[in-house]
């Protein structure tokens, strides 16, 4: 393919969802989760729809203008968009980050860990990361038991860029080898066919 070509965009499939990049379709179910007092409970709040809309189509062109974004996640039993998983780095972040924010109906049932799971796999083997973080609230003890599924440990403090430099929050992460090992581990563990 030569370099004029566009990059076909990635569809993962995990056990029981894909993933793949937002579209337009995606967007009231997005908004829907925008203005979700429990899901934004650590995400500053509830948004307009305005601000939901934004926030959308800033993901839709961080694709485009970086090749990587969370993707949309898409339950296969039912077709429905259920959240939105994978690394993000807006201008300014501390750090790379897989990040997670699920439709509260699809929560207790192990989707972030499985799309994370997918996600931090494709990201490691295309976008040349050498360390994933996760900025979390400290009270957010569903996000942090996230991160530790994921073998992810506690860094310490960090700071988000302006205006959301008073957020409190915390850095969770592991290294690209670090994954490497418990993915090893993961692949060697499971029964051969
Ligand atoms: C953070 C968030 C994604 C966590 O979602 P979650 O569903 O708790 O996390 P997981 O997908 O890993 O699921 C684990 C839960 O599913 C349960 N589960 C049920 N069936 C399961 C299965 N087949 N496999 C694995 N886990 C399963 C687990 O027991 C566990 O429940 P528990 O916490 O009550 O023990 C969700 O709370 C959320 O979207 N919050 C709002 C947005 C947010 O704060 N995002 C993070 C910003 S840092």
């Amino acid at each position: 393919m030569s370099d004029a070509m566009p990059k076909p965009e990635p569809v993962l499939e995990t056990e029981r969802l894909i993933l793949r990049p937002p579209c337009g379709d995606d967007f009231e179910a997005w908004a829907a989760t925008a203005r979700d007092e429990e899901v934004m409970r650590h995400l500053g709040g509830v948004k307009s729809r305005f601000d939901a809309w934004n926030h959308f189509t800033s993901a839709v062109g961080s694709w485009h203008v970086l090749g990587f974004h969370a993707f949309s996640v898409i339950e296969k039993r039912t077709g429905r968009w259920v959240g939105r998983v994978g690394p993000l780095h807006p201008d300014g972040w501390p750090g790379d980050e897989i990040g997670w924010t699920l439709a509260r109906e699809a929560w207790g049932k192990g989707y972030a860990t499985e799309a994370a799971t997918a996600a931090i796999d494709w990201t490691f083997a295309n976008l040349g990361w050498v360390r994933i973080i996760h900025c979390i609230a400290p009270a957010n003890t569903a996000s942090q038991a996230v991160a530790k599924r994921l073998g992810s440990i506690l860094q310490g403090p960090g700071h988000m860029p302006a205006p959301r430099d008073q957020d409190p929050i915390e850095i969770w992460g592991q290294t690209r080898k670090q994954w490497f090992l418990r993915h090893a581990a993961r692949t060697a563990s499971m029964p051969s066919q």
